[in-house]
């Protein structure tokens, strides 16, 4: 969380720090700052709230400079005020800085202790003070900066801008992603690839405890032993780096309608694009000896491996163990030399699910990363990596992601059913068509748009709102919660609909909106009685189903939405979109901020 970006540029900074960091506002919006250096002089400026109040300062008070630092804050240490905001500043040292510095406060009492004392509550001004001792101390701006990062602990990114040094950057890299972009004659940092898209395409990822001292003529690369360190500069794909809304009013709203498209492009990468499809999943993922997978993740991506649990287990009889990265790094999990450990994440750089990661690394016989960004921490730090290939997903509620992580796992579930000799050809063949299949079904599902926006109006009304589903269906009412929740700020919970009986059906009664998501499979009577113990009890049930499953049971409900009849594997993908759909719908009835909810960010760095 937090965004941060340097230039070392032939322009005006300023201009190019804004619209760095407009691409980075998806990594938090509690206040924005940027600093530069112009003939020596070191200056800031601080807004709180979103970007377009510094622009709007900026207007008034101009920053010039050809050299400068920005940062969007996602607040951790300190409220969001223009003290606590970055660029953090002590004598003639900024700082923007992306994550935790866990023992600031034993930093903060040294340097208290010599008369340094910090204006902030943050962690970030620490770091300004600590390298200004170094200077104040006699030690040139490199060394000071060196001696500072080596005291530093915690995940972090950080860049250092000094007073009187137009031609110097220093940034460091230990925990949280950093890139390097090179122009011509230019240098810039950023958080990812994407906020340096409109100035470079040549970038340089900094490996974990990296540190590097920019000039204008170049990067000089130093790994955490201070030894000189040779990084592999590549050029991104500027495509990934387009992020318009394209005519759609909100990001969420344009992924959402990407879905059919890119779950398309995924399923034609992974199961060829010939008529009769066939698994092209990449050759050394093998489920041959493995007794188990252990799936790990933070929130959307956790009910992907929830869903996909089930499918490990229906088609492939593998034992599957799900759990959240927060949880599965501190709890001692018992692991196997046989285990499969696979790490689902949208960003590749969620601070828990890569810490997860790190602890199976050499207890497990695998360990596989299933991302969206392929030159993530966790896709550079798995044995193997699968892209979901969903595309750059701005919207902090993650849409296309979700549908595009359950994809490739559904089609991992199936490589261990082959591998492990459960499925035959024929069964196989039916499956991946069915699959293909869905990408034109999802079309008819986001056709239900107005109708759900209609249904959504008066959910809009509620105080709390109940999801519910059965067997694979479970996990996506807990991702439907979590999306209205998310950004509607309607609290809302998803429950296994047979447990609702042993307790959350005393929350029941007319006010209380149920959402039934049960598409008419093997599970569907059982649901269905649930749904009565609702309906007897004069809750409001919105049911979710296809043709057959609504003329079965539809009567007497508050509403009834018909999707299209799917293979009962892969509902959960369907279904996924009129969850999303009546989030959205609900969010945008409520006037809240759908693609910047409060509180959120979409890359969550810190634990
Ligand atoms: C919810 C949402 C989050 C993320 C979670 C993991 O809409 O987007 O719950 O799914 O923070 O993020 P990644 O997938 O980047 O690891």
């Amino acid at each position: 969380m937090c965004g941060i970006i340097g230039v070392l540029g032939n322009h005006e900074a300023a201009p190019l720090l804004v619209e760095g960091l407009k691409r980075l506002e998806y990594r938090g919006y509690d206040s924005a700052g940027i600093a530069t250096v112009n003939a020596g002089r070191l200056d800031r400026r601080r807004a709180v709230g979103k970007l377009v109040n510094l622009s709007d300062l900026l207007v008034h008070e101009p920053l010039a400079g050809k050299s400068g630092i920005g940062h969007t804050r996602w607040a951790t240490h300190g409220a969001a005020t223009v003290t606590n905001a970055h660029p953090h500043r002590a004598g003639g040292v900024a700082v923007v800085h992306n994550g935790i510095i866990e023992n600031f406060r034993a930093l903060r009492e040294d340097l208290a202790g010599d008369g340094y004392i910090q204006e902030s509550q943050t962690d970030t001004e620490t770091v300004a003070l600590l390298v200004q001792r170094g200077l104040d101390r006699g030690l040139a701006p490199v060394e000071s900066a060196r001696e500072a990062l080596s005291r530093l602990e915690g995940a972090f990114a950080l860049c250092l801008l000094f007073e009187g040094e137009d031609d110097l950057m220093i940034c460091a890299r230990k925990g949280s992603p950093l890139a390097i972009g090179r122009g011509e004659g230019e240098m810039f940092v950023g958080s990812d690839a994407i906020a340096l898209a409109p100035m470079t395409d040549r970038i340089t990822y900094l490996e974990e405890g990296d540190w590097a001292i920019l000039t204008r003529k170049g990067a000089e690369i130093y790994d955490a032993a201070n030894r000189r360190a040779n990084r592999i500069e590549t050029r991104i794909q500027l495509d990934s780096a387009r992020v318009e809304k394209a005519g759609y009013k909100h990001f969420m709203a344009k992924e959402i309608a990407e879905q059919p498209v890119v779950m398309a492009d995924a399923l034609r990468h992974y199961t060829g694009g010939s008529a009769a499809p066939s698994l092209n999943l990449p050759g050394g993922l093998d489920f041959t000896g493995i007794d188990r997978v252990v799936m790990v993740a933070c929130g959307t991506a956790s009910y992907a491996t929830h869903v996909a649990k089930y499918w490990f287990e229906r088609l492939a009889g593998l034992p599957a163990e799900i759990d959240v990265a927060s949880e599965f790094r501190y709890r001692e999990p018992v692991l196997s030399g046989r285990s499969m450990a696979i790490f689902v994440s949208q960003s590749g750089e969620t601070a828990d699910t890569l810490a997860a990661l790190r602890y199976v690394k050499d207890k497990v016989a695998q360990v596989v990363a299933v991302v969206n960004v392929p030159t993530s921490s966790i896709a550079r730090e798995s044995d193997l990596a699968l892209p979901i290939l969903a595309g750059a997903e701005i919207g902090v509620a993650s849409t296309k992601a979700f549908t595009c992580q359950l994809t490739v796992l559904a089609l991992m579930a199936l490589k261990a059913a082959a591998d492990r000799g459960r499925i035959g050809a024929e069964e196989m063949a039916q499956r991946l068509e069915s699959l293909r299949a869905l990408p034109g079904l999802l079309n008819v599902a986001l056709s239900l748009s107005e109708t759900i926006a209609a249904v959504s109006n008066e959910l809009a009304e509620a105080s709390d709102i109940l999801f519910l589903g059965r067997g694979a269906m479970y996990p996506l009412a807990l991702e439907g919660a979590l999306k209205l929740k998310e950004i509607s700020y309607i609290h809302a919970e998803g429950y296994a609909s047979g447990e609702l009986k042993h307790g959350p059906i005393a929350l029941i009664d007319a006010n209380v909106p149920v959402i039934v998501m049960a598409p008419a499979d093997p599970l569907f009577d059982k649901t269905v009685s649930n749904m009565q113990e609702v309906m007897a009890r004069n809750g409001k049930v919105l049911l979710l189903s296809d043709a057959t499953g609504v003329a079965e049971a539809g009567q007497g409900t508050w509403r009834s939405l018909i999707l299209p009849a799917v293979d009962p594997a892969w509902a959960p993908i369907l279904y996924a979109v009129p969850a999303q759909l009546l989030a959205y719908h609900t969010a945008i009835a409520k006037g809240t901020d759908v693609d910047q909810p409060r509180n959120l960010a979409k890359s969550v760095t810190v634990e």
